[in-house]
């Protein structure tokens, strides 16, 4: 079996001590079996401001290797290009993301030295997997060092439509990098057929069978492979004792009345504001819930140097002011928010004594609080999960009562319907969504995305087999160039390096060697 090497921008943890989501836990099952390394940011700024030195950890056949960042790369690599031009535009927030060649440049710069920094470490015959959107040129720059494994990409996060990824300044350089991996994993089937789009339309490639795509001489898989959870230990964390004290402790705060969950990282993509508006058109439209249900908003603060988070906060804090200043009783007050963060098995009992949970992402990859809030129910007594439209999730949850988030007064009724359902259609609804969540967890997600690599890796040097007229493959020899220049040059900023002729060729041919 080959050896596995992760790299994402966060490392860990490997050990489930409550804090594993389902990402950790299917990617430390699956390092735990191969052997491997896991590779990323350390979280940390190197002291001397120079790139650090790999810091490694064994734990059995598994290494956690993490590098330091100088606080510029913190700056403009991981504040900026991820974080400030990426996340919104693939959250569909044209209207947030910001353009700048430094960004753009420190992107480059840190992918690159992040490929070299792993090429030493890298044996033949590895496989490489890379998550997200942190480093979608890491591959190709690991091509042009020669390395020629099988590596996969998966994006964790949405992939909007040509006509918005096609706003992003040299994007199709930035695509195009993603033709040297093997294979390419979203989450949901819009996001692949994006995806696909771009390749064909903005890149000149094509589509064969199979979600075969083909684009400079390159052929690649790219495939929908939704991420799950751990379900069964999840449930398993909603009778622990932690869970149970939590779960009492609420109990005994609510008396008989109603709680709504919401968790999420404080993010603008999560549609906090207006699942806040959606609440307190519940208390404005069917008033028997005054005094009677609240709304509880666990929010872990996130990127909170970035104007845009501490502006959401601020939203936030006056919008539930505004609410709780109107309708709060003696006894009773209508929104809680909590920044702080609780274990894994503390939130499973939250969830349970929580008879709704809110999920309200204006556009959002996956989703696992979703799932979560579902595993984590009492069969005999589940709770009603009222999910967005705009969450992968909701292709694997259609019993939740779905809803879109712009539409507030849609939103209370769909509150009102889920505070009132009947017990044998929340169990009805549950039982569907948790036996489905039985069988597609977090380590089928990994295991299927893996299997895919080793096919691909078995069948040898991948060939096109869209016939066309010059019997080449598509674009084989004469790819679309992309539309514009690969690097801007900025006065006053050392400019990334754009791949010279022969280089490019190198790496074409040591892909070819291998995949073509
Ligand atoms: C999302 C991204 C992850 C990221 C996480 C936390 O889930 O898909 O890649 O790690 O947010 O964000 P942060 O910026 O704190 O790493």
């Amino acid at each position: 079996m080959r050896r596995l090497i992760v790299v994402s921008n966060r490392v860990g943890p490997l050990k489930d001590g409550g804090k594993a989501g389902g990402l950790a836990v299917g990617l430390g099952d699956a390092l735990r079996s191969r052997g491997g390394i896991w590779f990323g940011w350390s979280g940390e700024k190197s002291a001397k401001g120079t790139f650090g030195e790999m810091k490694v950890e064994d734990h059995g056949k598994v290494r956690l290797a993490t590098i330091d960042l100088t606080p510029e790369d913190v700056e403009e690599f991981y504040a900026g290009y991820a974080n400030r031009t990426l996340w919104p535009l693939l959250h569909y927030r044209l209207d947030l993301a910001e353009f700048d060649q430094r960004f753009e440049n420190a992107y480059r710069r840190v992918n690159e030295r992040m490929a070299a920094r792993l090429m030493p470490q890298l044996k033949p015959d590895d496989m490489v997997w890379v998550h997200d959107y942190h480093y979608i040129l890491l591959g190709e720059r690991l091509r042009e060092s020669g390395f020629s494994g099988p590596m996969a990409y998966f994006l964790h996060v949405p992939f909007p439509s040509p006509e918005i990824m096609t706003a992003l300044p040299n994007s199709n350089s930035i695509i195009r990098a993603l033709t040297a991996y093997n294979v390419i994993g979203f989450q949901t089937d819009t996001d692949r057929r994006n995806f696909a789009r771009y390749v064909v339309e903005e890149l000149g490639g094509s589509e064969g069978e199979n979600d075969e795509l083909f684009a400079y001489g390159r052929s690649f898989r790219a495939s929908t492979f939704p991420i799950g959870i751990d379900t069964e230990s999840f449930a398993d964390f909603a009778v622990s004792d932690e869970a149970k004290e939590h779960e009492a402790q609420l109990k005994v705060l609510l008396r008989d009345r109603q709680q709504i969950i919401g968790v999420d990282r404080l993010d603008y993509s999560k549609g906090i504001p207006e699942r806040f508006r959606g609440f307190e058109r519940l208390l404005e439209d069917y008033p028997e819930n005054r005094g009677r249900v609240s709304l509880m908003q666990v929010a872990p603060l996130s990127r909170s140097d970035l104007e845009a988070y501490s502006e959401l906060r601020s939203e936030l804090e006056e919008l539930a002011g505004h609410i709780n200043g109107a309708y709060s009783a003696l006894d009773w007050v209508p929104i809680r928010i909590m920044t702080r963060g609780f274990t894994r098995r503390a939130l499973a009992g939250i969830y349970r004594a929580s008879r709704v949970g809110l999920v309200t992402p204006l556009r959002d990859g996956m989703n696992l609080v979703a799932k979560e809030y579902v595993a984590a129910q009492d069969p005999d007594d589940p709770g009603v999960l009222v999910l967005s439209r705009f969450a992968g999730a909701v292709k694997e949850l259609p019993e939740a009562l779905i809803v879109n988030p712009y539409d507030t007064a849609a939103l209370a009724r769909a509150l009102q319907q889920a505070l009132n359902m009947p017990l044998e259609e929340r169990k009805r609804r549950w039982q569907a969504m948790f036996e489905r969540l039985k069988t597609q967890t977090a380590q089928t997600w990994c295991h299927d995305i893996l299997s895919a690599l080793e096919e691909r890796a078995d069948k040898g040097p991948a060939r096109s087999t869209v016939p066309t007229a010059s019997g080449r493959p598509p674009n084989a020899l004469t790819p679309k160039r992309p539309k514009e220049p690969v690097v801007a040059k900025v006065p006053g900023t050392p400019p990334a390096q754009p791949q010279r002729p022969a280089e490019r060729r190198g790496a074409l041919s040591s892909l070819r060697s291998l995949f073509l």
